[in-house]
């Protein structure tokens, strides 16, 4: 996946996309090949069609406004160019920018975002691909962030969409480590011993039956004058694989791309990549308990108890949830930063996928009403929207245990809650919880976010740091 991104013109045989504000600067263009009128009629929808995307193609967008909703707009518009694109094996694309800013990034991101493809393991790569994208007229540092949020997406689409064969925990760990080396943050594993000196219950007893060692991930991008006097930590869920363990999950629509519960690991990788990238001015620091889940006669088993990092005794009652567990001790792992906040990112439980789908995330957490507003507030400019669920005292009462601390394992019912109840337990500073169950991996296309590994939580996360 290489496109190459521009602030201005690469070459003279790239195709032009302009995009114009009012109709008075059509007379700004000149050499007009489309025909006005149908573009006219046309501008007032919003949208490309692809009839004036002839040869040389040149088109035009009415940006209007800067609503969240307009942006959002756009960037659909940004895939409908796309498949114009690869209809037409356009390799270059300008976007001649004559309008608003922001807006004719929001395009460019739909574009680009449009554009990802994930080919490593393709024998024959001969189909269309976008070779470069530029645009002119932006405002550099929008422009940069623009750019910082794309790379950093296209870094968690892959790592999601990478088989489970190939990202052990091992590897995992060498690819955060190569992202470390280009993009300039700091990096360290813990390997089998440390996690098992440090007493990580939690996460070796997820790990118990793999031929695969479990990692601990720390990734740190302090810049020189940071905002924020303590650390944000960002907890990704790095379950490389999820077979469900000894409560094994049915392989059709379930185990079968259970490759993806790794993708709040991935989002924590990639946002911390795009961070670096723009410089942003916050202390970060990124946190993965990396592990998969599997079945054999070492496994873990529903009915026994595990004492977690912070001396919490678990009954497990179902092995198949275990992101919990696995997030637990990296959470009380993190509170040793005393951290302003903790935010962990996870595909933790199928109750939240089913409330709300794949249109958002669920939230829930114990920060202060200003923090999760200003969270809410990227997830809207981003298209990455949250809900937030309550986290009241009697939803804890569904995971108390008659012979342990807590259990793993709440009622039938509010099971995105009780899986938060159970995050909350280890929680020692302002904490917030996003579950990306259903966002994290589309079955089907979704315009940009695309098929697969969407990369879901990179542009939240990194819209809420860069205004924080
Ligand atoms: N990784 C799954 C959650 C999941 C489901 C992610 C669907 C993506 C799509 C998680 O480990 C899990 O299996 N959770 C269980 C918890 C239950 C046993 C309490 C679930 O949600 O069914
Ligand atoms: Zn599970
Ligand atoms: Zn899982």
């Amino acid at each position: 996946m290489n496109i190459q991104f521009s602030n201005k013109s690469l070459n003279d045989s790239t195709s032009r996309l302009i995009i114009i504000k009012s109709l008075d600067q059509l007379n700004q263009i000149g050499n007009i090949q489309s025909d006005v009128d149908y573009l006219k009629s046309s501008l007032k929808e919003n949208k490309l069609t692809e009839s004036f995307l002839n040869g040389k193609l040149e088109a035009f967008v009415l940006s209007t406004e800067t609503s969240n909703k307009n942006l959002e707009v756009l960037r659909g518009i940004g895939y409908q160019a796309y498949k114009s694109l690869q209809k037409l094996e356009v390799a270059n694309l300008h976007i001649e920018n004559l309008a608003d800013n922001d807006n004719s990034l929001a395009l460019f991101e739909g574009i680009a975002l449009s554009a990802y493809q994930f080919l490593k393991y393709k024998t024959k790569k001969d189909g269309y691909a976008l070779n470069a994208l530029s645009i002119n007229g932006a405002e550099e540092k929008s422009y940069k962030h623009t750019v910082a949020k794309i790379e950093g997406t296209y870094i968690t689409r892959t790592l999601v969409n990478e088989h489970p064969a190939y990202l052990t925990p091992t590897q995992f760990s060498k690819d955060i480590d190569a992202l470390a080396n280009q993009y300039g943050f700091c990096f360290t594993k813990l390997d089998r011993g440390q996690i098992e000196s440090l007493k990580m219950g939690g996460l070796l007893a997820v790990n118990q039956a793999s031929n695969e060692d479990p990692t601990f991930n720390i990734m740190e991008w302090k810049p020189a004058k940071p905002k924020n006097s303590q650390p944000i930590v960002l907890v990704g869920k790095g379950v490389v694989y999820d077979t469900g363990g000894l409560s094994l999950k049915p392989t059709t629509n379930a185990m079968d791309f259970m490759k993806a519960d790794m993708a709040g690991a991935g989002a924590v990788v990639g946002a911390i990549c795009a961070i670096a990238k723009a410089q942003l001015d916050v202390h970060v620091i990124g946190l993965i308990a990396a592990t998969d889940n599997k079945i054999g006669s070492k496994a873990y088993s529903p009915g026994d108890v595990i004492t977690m990092y912070d001396g919490t005794t678990v009954e497990v009652l179902n092995t198949d949830a275990e992101g919990r567990l696995t997030l637990a001790d990296a959470i009380s792992y993190g509170n040793k930063y005393e951290p302003e906040l903790i935010v962990d990112i996870a595909t933790l439980t199928g109750a939240a996928a089913r409330a709300i789908g794949t249109e958002g995330s669920v939230i829930m957490g114990t920060a202060e009403e200003k923090t999760l507003n200003h969270l809410k507030a990227a997830g809207h400019i981003v298209h990455e929207r949250l809900v937030e669920f309550p986290l009241w005292d009697e939803y804890g009462d569904q995971i108390k245990s008659d012979m342990a601390d807590i259990k793993n394992l709440g009622g039938d019912m509010g099971g995105a809650i009780t899986a938060g109840k159970f995050l909350e337990h280890f929680t020692r500073t302002p904490w917030i919880h996003i579950d990306i169950a259903a966002p994290s991996y589309l079955h089907h296309e979704d315009k940009y976010r695309g098929k697969n590994g969407t990369g879901v939580g990179v542009r939240l996360f990194f819209e809420w740091l860069a205004n924080y």
